[in-house]
């Protein structure tokens, strides 16, 4: 399996580290456990910032970095050993495994952390920590602090500042290294292969749900736990609810279906849209607006690049589709004014894209200063451009209604350009023909 390697783990505590200021500690706490119904729980997916600087993938842990310290830079608190709660519930790190295999220079048991977490904060001026964002946690952070001052009167020393380590973290994170790019690649092949899947397995008759069958079965065969978030099959009408998922609905002759579906890799996140036809043959207008979003696709690839900034994908999708519908009379008028007033909207009601890594829609800021960002080497984002026409749009000819195409790949900025780590998925018209073609003569 492909994954993050033991030691970019350490180098990024280093470089988080070597940003903190002087005598300051950083804690981090693991994902809680979701209950799911009773005595039922989630399947445990680790927080994306513990993961990011752990790779440890148990709940009931926290991290504690103190950079300078003599003692040991990296404490991790982590669950005890246990052979009745391992047999019941699978196996544990334990403080041992905590150093032996995770990198920590010290580990403690997590029921001790109220006696030794207090000790750790006293004398540090600075507390960095995700405030805000898990409020149990920052209630045990202040219980934590009301500790040493309580014992103030006898020279404790509480930190007097507390800053959030979104800003330093979520910037690091931005920048996606070789090791990472090589899991989104590997997320990314997996999920092209479920497209494929879910393509060749396309027929009326069928549920929305049989496409998401082949699509999980594509995932875990692949090695992926999970997908990045729930997989979205919209057959007709539903495929203009964005974040349609109730994916119960028939697949019906001369309907779209829209697939946005992404699997995860050691915590990585792909995200693909696809939209093809139930019986393999687009209709001419089918064709006409899937043609129109692949176009502004295409323009899109262009604008990412080093040296070009964060918006210049999504305007040039606005204006690809703005000229387009016009060309098609789905909106009148000229087509700097339309864009000026937004007209496109009505059709295309979000972004170009999002920034793409451990969340699917990953951390990072998008404007610096008010600037909208400029392109780096080593950033990823997705580019899914949409055109979305409403059942009930009373302006267009009726044979425009209900049609809604998404198209969504996944690329990471290069030096000379981008490069897109979800290409193979057929992506034109004739290549989505031809592969449906092809699965139904071998079925036949
Ligand atoms: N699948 C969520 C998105 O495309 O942003
Ligand atoms: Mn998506
Ligand atoms: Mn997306």
């Amino acid at each position: 399996m492909i994954h993050i390697p033991k030691s970019e783990y350490s180098r990024r505590r280093k470089a988080l580290m070597a940003q903190m200021v002087p005598n300051s500690i950083a804690i981090l706490p693991a994902a809680a456990v979701a209950i799911r119904n009773r005595d039922v729980e989630h399947v445990y997916r680790q927080d994306s910032d513990f993961q990011y600087l752990s790779g440890f993938p148990e709940p009931q842990a926290v991290i504690v970095l103190m950079p300078g310290r003599e003692h040991g830079e990296y404490v991790l608190f982590c669950r005890e050993r246990n052979a009745e709660r391992e047999l019941w519930d699978g196996l544990r790190a334990g403080q041992e495994g905590a150093i032996r295999d995770f990198g920590a220079d010290d580990a403690f048991p997590i029921t001790d952390i109220d006696d030794i977490l207090p000790g750790l904060i006293e004398g540090r001026d600075r507390v960095y920590s995700a405030m805000g964002s898990n409020p149990e946690f920052d209630r045990h952070l202040m219980d934590w602090i009301n500790v040493i001052r309580s014992k103030a009167h006898l020279g404790a020393q509480p930190p007097n500042e507390f800053v959030a380590l979104d800003h330093l973290l979520h910037d690091m994170r931005l920048y996606k290294s070789a090791a990472e790019v090589k899991v989104m690649r590997e997320a990314a092949r997996i999920s092209v292969q479920a497209h494929i899947r879910a393509m060749q397995a396309s027929r009326a008759g069928l549920h929305e749900f049989s496409l998401e069958a082949e699509l999980d079965y594509a995932f875990r065969k692949g090695g992926a736990k999970m997908p990045a978030y729930g997989s979205i099959v919209a057959s007709g009408r539903n495929s203009c609810i964005l974040h349609y998922q109730q994916n119960d609905a028939v697949l019906k002759d001369g309907d779209l279906v829209l697939i946005d579906a992404g699997c995860e890799i050691d915590c990585y996140a792909s995200d693909i849209t696809r939209t093809w036809p139930v019986n393999g043959k687009y209709s001419p207008e089918q064709k006409a607006i899937y043609e129109l979003v692949l176009a502004a696709q295409e323009a899109a690839f262009a604008e990412i690049a080093p040296d070009k900034h964060w918006n210049q994908a999504h305007e040039a999708t606005v204006r690809v589709i703005t000229a387009g519908l016009v060309k098609l009379g789905l909106l009148h008028g000229d087509v700097d004014e339309l864009i000026a007033r937004e007209a496109h909207k009505a059709f295309y009601m979000h972004r170009a894209g999002h920034w793409l890594g451990m969340d699917v829609h990953d951390v990072g800021e998008y404007k610096v200063d008010g600037e909208w960002r400029v392109l780096e080497v080593g950033m990823a984002l997705t580019v899914e451009p949409g055109i979305y026409i409403a059942p009930d749009n009373q302006n267009v000819a009726k044979k425009w209604r209900g049609i809604g195409v998404r198209i969504e790949d996944d690329v990471v900025v290069t030096k000379t350009g981008c490069e897109i780590l979800s290409h193979g998925v057929p992506k034109t018209v004739a290549e989505i023909e031809a592969l449906m073609a092809a699965a139904r003569t071998q079925a036949a």
